[in-house]
């Protein structure tokens, strides 16, 4: 181990981020009821060119007048190849109350587009007397972003958290896919004749994991397209979950209760951490390092992995 100590992620719930389109106003009322621990209005990709003007609008006005309870209330601005984006920080640093937490940049490609966004919002906190420091969180989408990862998860102090965005990542890439995340059909090996499907979307998570976990960010498994497959949000929120990301995007309200589910430690995964931790305290009094749980080798490590599950479900009881 090095030894520089890992930082910490943020300790706030983030096991679902729920987005919905900054001009329809008819939904924030229910984004703000619902039982997601993150709110990200959108102003990019789900808003069309001809209503960034008015969804802008929409966006402070709800920020400013809707309850948002505990929510982490985000704001996902355009992309910085776009016409769009300083309108959209310049206008909400300037309009929006202090109960915005949090810009979501998307489809960074590398550090100095965080620094961009960062030094536009850090006059604009100075000239308007912002008290709270406004958070970022950044979207991984492109070949760009992937390959500048580490760089880009170490170029605020601002940033919390970062989200694989698999549709623009799939393109970006010139992957052969129109599907947004989970199997992708033609992504298998063959064996004696049948076909075992590999996960596409692996490598991509690992390193943001690694990178987040490095930086002391949130990772996050970005939207899943298909709103009318649990079956398959499930399990590409368990092989996210498996690999340390802590959280995954809804893009239909139906997804939020399977992200919930997944996102926070069950009580059986609980109970079993605590054994291992007082398995490991009961060894330890016997001047041991390494002792048997279930039939199986528990040592020092094991006690680092025990305690990841039972802070995390601390935290998330604790909110
Ligand atoms: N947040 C909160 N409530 C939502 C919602 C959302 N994102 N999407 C739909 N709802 C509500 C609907 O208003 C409806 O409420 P009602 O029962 O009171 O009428 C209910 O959930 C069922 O909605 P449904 O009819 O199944 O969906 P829809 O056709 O209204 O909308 C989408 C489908 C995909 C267009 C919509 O869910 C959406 O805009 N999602 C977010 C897209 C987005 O932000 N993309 C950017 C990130 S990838
Ligand atoms: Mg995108």
């Amino acid at each position: 181990m090095s030894f520089r100590l890992q930082p910490p992620a943020p300790a706030r719930p983030n096991r679902c981020q729920l987005f919905g389109p900054g001009s329809n106003t008819k939904l924030f009322e229910k984004m703000a009821a619902s039982a997601a621990d993150v709110v990200n209005i959108d102003l990019e990709d789900s808003v069309a060119p001809s209503d960034k003007d008015i969804a802008r609008k929409n966006t402070i006005e709800a920020i400013n007048t809707v309850d948002w309870g505990k929510k982490t209330l985000s704001v996902r601005i355009n992309s910085l190849d776009s016409p769009f984006w300083y309108r959209d920080v310049v206008e909400l640093l300037e309009n929006a109350s202090e109960r915005l937490d949090q810009i979501m940049i998307p489809k960074v490609g590398c550090g100095a587009d965080i620094y961009a966004v960062d030094a536009l919002v850090t006059a604009i906190e100075a000239a308007k007397g912002r008290k709270k420091r406004i958070a970022f969180e950044v979207i991984i989408e492109s070949a760009a972003g992937i390959a500048h990862v580490e760089e880009i998860a170490a170029a605020s102090p601002r940033l919390e958290a970062m989200s694989l965005g698999a549709a623009d990542f799939a393109a970006s890439m010139g992957m052969q896919t129109t599907g947004i995340g989970g199997t992708q059909e033609d992504y298998y090996m063959l064996r004696e004749g049948q076909r075992y499907w590999s996960d596409p979307w692996h490598w991509a998570q690992t390193a943001i994991v690694a990178a987040c976990r490095t930086h002391g960010l949130l990772p996050v498994d970005g939207p899943f397209g298909d709103f009318s497959d649990d079956e398959g949000f499930r399990a590409q929120a368990r092989r996210s979950a498996t690999l340390g990301m802590v959280g995954k995007w809804a893009i239909h309200p139906k997804q939020i209760a399977l992200a919930n589910e997944i996102f926070t430690p069950s009580e059986a995964a609980v109970q079993e951490a605590r054994e291992i931790l007082k398995a490991m305290e009961e060894a330890k009094a016997r001047g041991e390092g390494a002792t048997t749980y279930k039939g199986r080798l528990v040592d020092i490590a094991s006690i680092k992995q025990a305690e990841v599950i039972v802070k995390q479900s601390e935290m998330i009881a604790g909110q």
